[in-house]
């Protein structure tokens, strides 16, 4: 519930038996002792994060609260409760594969890359990763980690690269691109995400990483080029037009040039897959946009514009 959260998100969902929204901070010791005592679960899949590389260049303090302080809470509080039997229990880490560092050229990142994160946003995930992993060896503690690459689809918030360029096509505003464009990133439909999560948090091995990623690499330029073709013809703009709208601004504080995940032990080991292409992905992605033009202008408040001229204004 911090400046992302939105409960509309989960509208669909509200109805069902087995829901229970609870609005609680993960960085207040005593709400989470309370929430665990009170709902006596026995899993817990770990998402919340403060999740943008950007803002973390601007406010690292947040991202070590939340994800280092947050997710060191939760350990403890499961630990608290479950020690007496770690028997059918699970604490999942969703984390990402920012924590590797950054590729060249050449290669890929697999679960036993070594640890090498370059931005707040990642060092604080790193972290987070670390203390699950020392909760399974110290205490026993069983747990499983997933390290995903870039997310795109429905309900993303719009300062990630995808649904920001879609919404700046539709309102012919700039459409920033970071330094020359170069770097590349593997773009995994969230809808597929969830799924490895569905896997992994039934079929995963205690104490075991699974890297999720498309295999779906884009450098950001031809990324960029490709959505405003999508949006031109949905638009009904002529081919060209949007893409006059590409500029360049002053390059991320110590960008990562590549990201790109060997996604090949969950495939193995779980039967994971990619369910759709990227062109079918994004062209579903610009759709829903389109579609959920409320859902959008209700985000753009006075934060999200405040935040976007901070960030974009003298770039
Ligand atoms: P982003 O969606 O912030 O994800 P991450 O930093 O976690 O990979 O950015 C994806 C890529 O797009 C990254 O290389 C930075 C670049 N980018 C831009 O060029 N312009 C933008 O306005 C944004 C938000 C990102």
């Amino acid at each position: 519930m911090t400046y992302a959260g939105n409960l509309t998100n989960l509208s669909d969902i509200e109805n069902l038996p087995n829901y229970t929204f609870v609005k609680a901070d993960i960085t207040d010791k005593e709400q989470v002792r309370l929430v665990f005592e009170k709902y006596k679960f026995d899993g817990i899949i770990h998402l919340a994060a403060e999740s943008h590389v950007d803002r973390s260049i601007m406010y690292p303090d947040s991202f070590v609260l939340t994800n280092v302080v947050g997710t060191l809470n939760l350990l403890n509080a499961a630990n608290a409760r479950w020690k007496e039997d770690f028997s059918d229990k699970l604490f999942y880490h969703v984390s990402t594969d920012e924590v590797y560092g950054s590729l060249g050229k050449e290669g890929y990142f697999t679960e036993e890359t070594a640890y090498d994160p370059r931005s707040p946003y990642s060092a604080s995930k790193a972290s987070s990763d670390h203390l699950v992993r020392a909760y399974f060896h110290t205490y026993g503690l069983p747990v499983v980690i997933t390290n995903c690459s870039n997310n795109y689809g429905p309900y993303q918030f719009p300062e990630k690269l995808i649904p920001l360029m879609i919404h700046n096509i539709k309102n012919n505003k700039p459409l920033p691109v970071y330094g020359k464009g170069e770097n590349v990133r593997d773009w995994l439909w969230v809808p597929d995400h969830v799924e490895a999560i569905d896997l992994v948090f039934h079929n995963g091995k205690r104490g075991e990483t699974y890297n999720i990623g498309g295999s779906n690499e884009w450098k950001n330029l031809d990324l960029v080029r490709r959505l405003c073709s999508i949006m031109d013809k949905k638009l009904g703009r002529n081919e060209g037009a949007s893409a006059n709208l590409i500029t360049y601004v002053k390059d991320r504080a110590g960008h990562d040039l590549r990201y790109a995940i060997d996604a090949s032990k969950i495939k193995k080991e779980l039967g994971w897959q990619p369910s759709i292409t990227f062109e079918e992905g994004l062209d579903k992605t610009a759709d829903w946009y389109l579609t959920n033009e409320t859902w959008l202008n209700n985000l753009i408040s006075g934060a999200y514009m405040s935040y976007y001229e901070k960030q974009y204004e003298k770039r």
